[in-house]
Order: C-alpha cells, then sequence, then structure tokens
C-alpha cells in the first residue's frame, strides 16, 4: 500500500500527517519509557520496537492521507465553481469513496438547482422585458435594484443602482414612493411631469406598490409607469381638428352672411350686383356641403378602421367609372386621362365604395394640380410585395400598384411629408385660389391604412408627380 502510494511520497514528508503519526505513536512511546523504567526493556530494543511502531503508523496513515489530500483538492476544485464529473473517483478506502460520493451527489443537486434558478430569474427578466411598461425594482432606501427593457430605454442603460429621488424630480412622486417605503400606505397611483430635455416634458402615470410580506428579496417596491405623453398628443389633434373644422365652416359661413346682409340693404335693387353675390354664395355653399361631406366621409372610415374589407372590387372598372365621372372637369382645364390598364387583372378584396373615393380624392388632385394643358396618367400593375411603412402594418403577399401621375411643378420635401395632414395645403396653390378643403389627401391615407396597403409619392420636375397606392389582393388571406 505505501508503495503504492508512494507517488504522493510528498505526503509523508507533510509536517502535519507526520506529526499525526507521532500523537498516534505516543502512548507506545510511554509504555516503552515504563518499560525501560521497570527493567524490562532495554533501551536499545525500546528505541528499535517504537521505530517499528512509527512506521507501522505510516503504513496505516499514509494511504488515508493521501486520499484525505485528495479529497481535499476535489473540494477545493468544487468551491472554485470547477465540475464534479471532471475528477477521479478512484479512491481505494472505502471511507473516502464514501465522503467524495456524498459530496458529489450534494455538489450536483445544488448545480442543479442552481441552474433551474438561473434558469427562472432569466425566464422572469424576459417576461419583464416585452412588457411594453417601464417597470422599476426598489429597495429600502429607494435604490434602483432592477428595471425591465423598457424601463432601460426610457430612462437609460445606467438606471440600476440609481436613487428614485434622482430619477425624477417631481415631489409628488418622490413623496408617493417614500409613503410606499415606510410602509404608510400599500399603493399610490399618481400623474406628474417630468422634463426628459430643457424643451420636451413627458407626462407620466405612476403605480409605486409594496411588494408582499412573503417575497424576501431585496426589492421591497415596484414602480410602473405609463407614458401619457402620446395619449396627450392625440386629445390635442383631436381638439386640433374640431378647432381646424369649425374654423373652416365658419370662413364661407361668415361671407354668405355678409352677402345677405349686402343683399338686404346697399344691393337691394342692383340685379348685377345680385347675379354676382348670388354666384359666390353658391360657391361658398358648395365649398361647405364639400367640407361636410369629407369629415363625414373621415368619420365614416375610421369607424369601419377594425372591420377588415370583404367586398370583390374589379380595379378596372372602379377606374373606368372614375374617369367617366372626372373627364368633364379634366376638359374644363384642357386635360386627358389616359388609363394604361393590363387585361385580366385579378380582382381585389376591398370596399368598393372607399375604392373608389380613393381613386376619386387622387385623380381630382391630378386635374386640379396638374399642368394644363397636359395628360393625367392611370396606371395598373401587378406587383409581388407592398413596401412597408414605418407608421402602420401593410399586408404580405401580392397587390396592385395604381399610379395617377400628373405633369407639374415639383412637390418640395416639406410639403411632401405634411401632403396627408388634415387640413394642410400648400400655400402655392392657397395663393393660386384653387379651392380644396385640405382633407383629399387624409382621407385617401385612411382608406389605404384600412385596406393594409400603402401611398407611395414621387414628384419631380420633368415627370411630374405620382401618387402610387398598393392595395393588397387578398387582403384577409395575408393581413
Ligand atoms: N397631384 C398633386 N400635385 C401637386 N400638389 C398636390 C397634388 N395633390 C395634392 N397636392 C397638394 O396637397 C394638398 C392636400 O391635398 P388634398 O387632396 O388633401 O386637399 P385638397 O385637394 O386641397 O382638398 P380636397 O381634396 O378636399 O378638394 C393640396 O392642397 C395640394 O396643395
Ligand atoms: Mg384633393
Amino acid at each position: 500500500m505505501l508503495f503504492k502510494k508512494i507517488g504522493q511520497f510528498e505526503i509523508a514528508n507533510n509536517s502535519s500527517f507526520m506529526a499525526r503519526v507521532l500523537i498516534l505513536s505516543l502512548p507506545a512511546a510511554l509504555v516503552f519509557i515504563m518499560l525501560v523504567g521497570l527493567n524490562l526493556l532495554t533501551p536499545y530494543w525500546a528505541i528499535v520496537s517504537y521505530m517499528m511502531i512509527i512506521v507501522f503508523n505510516m503504513v496505516f496513515l499514509l494511504p488515508m492521507s493521501a486520499e484525505l489530500q485528495q479529497l481535499k483538492k476535489y473540494i477545493n476544485e468544487l468551491a472554485k465553481g470547477g465540475v464534479a464529473d471532471d475528477f477521479n473517483m478512484n479512491f481505494s478506502e472505502q471511507e473516502a469513496r464514501e465522503i467524495a460520493e456524498t459530496i458529489n451527489s450534494v455538489h450536483k443537486f445544488w448545480v442543479y438547482k442552481t441552474d433551474a434558478l438561473e434558469t427562472q430569474v432569466m425566464s422572469d427578466t424576459a417576461v419583464l422585458d416585452t412588457l411594453p411598461d417601464p417597470i422599476l425594482m426598489i429597495d429600502r432606501s429607494g435604490n434602483v435594484l432592477g428595471a425591465n427593457l423598457s424601463a432601460r430605454q426610457f430612462l437609460g442603460a445606467d438606471i440600476t443602482n440609481k436613487n428614485i429621488e434622482n430619477v425624477f424630480h417631481a415631489n409628488n412622486f418622490i413623496n408617493a414612493v417614500a409613503r410606499v417605503l415606510k410602509k404608510e400606505s400599500e399603493s399610490e397611483n399618481l400623474i406628474f411631469y417630468a422634463h426628459k430635455d430643457k424643451k420636451t416634458e413627458q407626462k407620466i402615470y405612476a403605480h409605486v406598490k409594496q411588494l408582499p410580506w412573503f417575497s424576501k428579496g431585496r426589492t421591497v417596491a415596484v414602480v410602473s409607469l405609463y407614458d401619457l405623453t402620446k395619449a396627450v398628443k392625440l386629445e390635442k389633434m383631436q381638439s386640433d381638428f374640431v378647432a381646424n373644422a369649425s374654423h373652416e365652416l365658419r370662413t364661407p359661413l361668415s361671407v354668405i352672411s355678409g352677402f345677405i346682409e349686402t343683399l338686404q340693404t346697399t344691393a337691394k335693387n342692383d340685379d348685377q350686383a345680385r347675379e354676382y353675390f348670388l354666384k359666390i354664395m353658391a360657391d361658398q355653399t358648395a365649398f361647405m356641403s364639400d367640407l361636410i361631406e369629407n369629415l363625414l366621409s373621415l368619420s365614416r372610415i375610421e369607424m369601419t378602421q377594425d372591420e377588415l374589407p370583404s367586398e370583390r372590387v374589379e380595379l378596372a372598372e372602379v377606374i373606368e367609372d372614375v374617369v367617366k365621372a372626372m373627364s368633364l372637369k379634366a376638359e374644363a382645364r384642357h386635360m386627358h386621362i389616359i388609363t394604361e390598364i393590363p387585361p385580366h387583372l385579378p380582382p381585389i378584396t376591398a370596399d368598393n365604395q372607399q375604392i373608389r373615393q380613393l381613386i376619386q380624392n387622387l385623380t381630382d388632385n391630378a386635374i386640379k394640380y396638374g399642368l394644363s394643358p397636359s395628360d393625367v396618367t392611370i396606371s395598373v400593375k401587378e406587383v409581388e410585395k407592398i413596401p412597408s411603412s414605418k407608421s402602420f402594418s401593410v399586408s404580405n403577399g401580392k397587390a396592385l400598384a395604381v399610379s395617377v401621375n400628373n405633369k407639374g411643378s415639383k412637390i418640395s420635401r416639406e410639403d411632401l411629408m405634411r401632403l396627408t395632414e388634415r387640413f394642410y395645403r400648400m400655400q402655392e396653390h392657397k395663393d393660386l385660389n384653387i379651392k380644396g378643403t385640405g382633407l383629399g389627401l387624409s382621407i385617401a391615407k385612411q382608406i389605404i391604412i384600412h385596406h393594409r396597403g400603402n401611398l407611395t409619392v414621387n414628384s419631380t420636375g420633368y415627370d411630374g408627380t405620382t401618387f402610387t397606392v398598393y392595395l393588397p389582393l387578398d387582403l384577409n388571406k395575408n393581413s
């Protein structure tokens, strides 16, 4: 056994091993001293016998000690994070083998537990990161212990470890968090204003909630935030819309009421003036009725926005009808409408009435704002894919692309960006006194969104302006 372990002979030189051997041999030394004292043994034989006992103890202890050293090494490895399976388990001593096996199974159990815990933590983090609203976890002193992805995007990647007082400076928010941390209240709901930078102020709804007593971690409260800025903007857009619509109606109304007054008084018996005023009044009334009709169209389309259109529409037929209806208007401006429609176009799934209005609005614009005399061209082609949009979702799969082109001056980049805004009209057309409500293209955009399609505008000095509408072939299958 000793020779088997000779490779680990350094262990025999180890001072603690030798001390252990000497301690084990001590009772024998005492016995030998007594025997020599009683003259029952000569000192020579006493020393020889004692040396033999030491050698015997070394032989007896060495394997055990070697295995213990090996075990120690093994446990040290595990403590440093080593892998249990990598370890050589060839212990010759029964006890050492059993201890090693026990340690190994305890280690395996903890590795399994730690893995399970890590997986759970990772999946909890992933779930929190999918939430659209910012969430902060805070400790007893108000320090941020964790933040989900949305919070990190909203408040910066270095949000963790900051004190909540340094994140938002709004007093009502800081006080609400303090009340929850002091357990004066279980939860708090409030609205506060935060300054993102010098110019932008954000309206934020916050919900601060104490965690239940059985949650033993360092997190004691959770703050969830909801950015109300977009909702406020939407509210403002709606009130702006009502203000704009009222303003647009008030202008012709005041013109009409002014002329009525003139006709009742100063121009009472002036036949020529009456004819002139009545013509203007008729124009203003027509404008008002167009405006009301467009406002109603907008609200009707918005109301249907959640239902997908389901009619089978032959685009070629719709275009031919629109061309017929608009030809007089085109002729009045010395223009021709040319159509380039391939035969046997597949039908599209759409709302017939809305598609008619869409093509009509684009053709009407081309006639109104195009160069006179020149041609307006309406062309259709089948495309494999609708170009994607940043602000709304478009249908996948094949589509029909309808392009309406007119000649004329180039539209500037700034104007192009705003054309589909409600009531937006280009200054040069207002200056030229071309009538319009500024709603035609916003109606077109709503119809396109309803059909999960898209709109592109291309304007150059040479080719004129082309509005291209993409409408999916099979809306229900691909949206
Ligand atoms: N084909 C075009 N060429 C040049 N400018 C255009 C063209 N189409 C639209 N515009 C510009 O975009 C603005 C908005 O168009 P939109 O159709 O929404 O309103 P409108 O034509 O003024 O009013 P409405 O359509 O109610 O008669 C127009 O006022 C015009 O300035
Ligand atoms: Mg228009």
